[in-house]
């Protein structure tokens, strides 16, 4: 149990290193970068959320790790393996988020709540999606693996896999699939 624990804290590690160019060791990620300091306290106070009774300290943990970090992630959000915050500052994530495997926020990144009633009332983010700093993703819309969010974007409608959303209210553009490169076929006659 704990050593699952440790590794699932190492995985964050390797996930910023993986994605940050700018790091250079285990070491500075775990000293320098508020992302990471942010999801492993989320580790902790989403457990302690689960417990009924660890509802309020879970709450305030949060809180303390907002006012250190920057970075407000609700104790009730469910997030995924290696998440990345890169820079951090500004990043919210609301009691309903629901974030899949190696995804990565940028600063200011916000999955927030377009109406006030209690529910599901945040967006669902897929595997692999990429949030651009102080792209907002408004209400229970659900964003497709590996979907990128450009910098600044107001999303408010579901995002397929793989599309991009840019502008404001965001725009969704397809990305064309690659075409498979040109088959060089010989006419097989010459071999007769
Ligand atoms: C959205 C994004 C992922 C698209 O990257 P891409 O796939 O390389 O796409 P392109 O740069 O070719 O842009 C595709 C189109 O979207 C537009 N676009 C790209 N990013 C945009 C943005 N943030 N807002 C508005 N339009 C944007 C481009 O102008 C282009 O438009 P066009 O087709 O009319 O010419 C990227 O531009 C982005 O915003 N990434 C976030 C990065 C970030 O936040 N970095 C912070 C580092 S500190």
């Amino acid at each position: 149990m704990l050593s699952r624990f440790v590794r699932v804290l190492r995985d964050d590690l390797e996930a910023a290193r993986r994605r940050d160019p700018a790091a250079r060791s285990n070491l500075e990620v775990a000293l320098g970068y508020p992302g990471v300091h942010a999801v492993w306290a989320y580790r902790v106070f989403h457990r302690m959320w689960r417990e009924p009774g660890l509802r309020l300290p879970a709450r305030l943990l949060s809180q303390a790790t907002r006012a250190a970090t920057g970075i407000e992630i609700h104790p009730g959000a469910q997030i995924g393996h290696r998440l990345f915050i890169d820079h951090g500052m500004g990043v919210v994530i609301g009691e309903t988020s629901v974030v899949g495997d190696d995804v990565v926020l940028f600063h200011g990144a916000t999955l927030g709540g377009k109406a006030m009633r209690k529910g599901k009332r945040h967006p669902t983010l897929g595997d692999g999606v990429v949030v651009g700093a102080g792209a907002k993703i408004l209400g229970p819309v659900w964003i497709g693996d590996g979907a990128q969010i450009g910098a600044n974007a107001v999303v408010l409608k579901d995002v397929p896999p793989g599309a991009v959303a840019v502008g404001v209210p965001a725009e969704v553009r397809i990305r064309p699939v690659p075409s498979l490169p040109e088959l060089e076929v010989d006419d097989p006659a010459i071999y007769i």
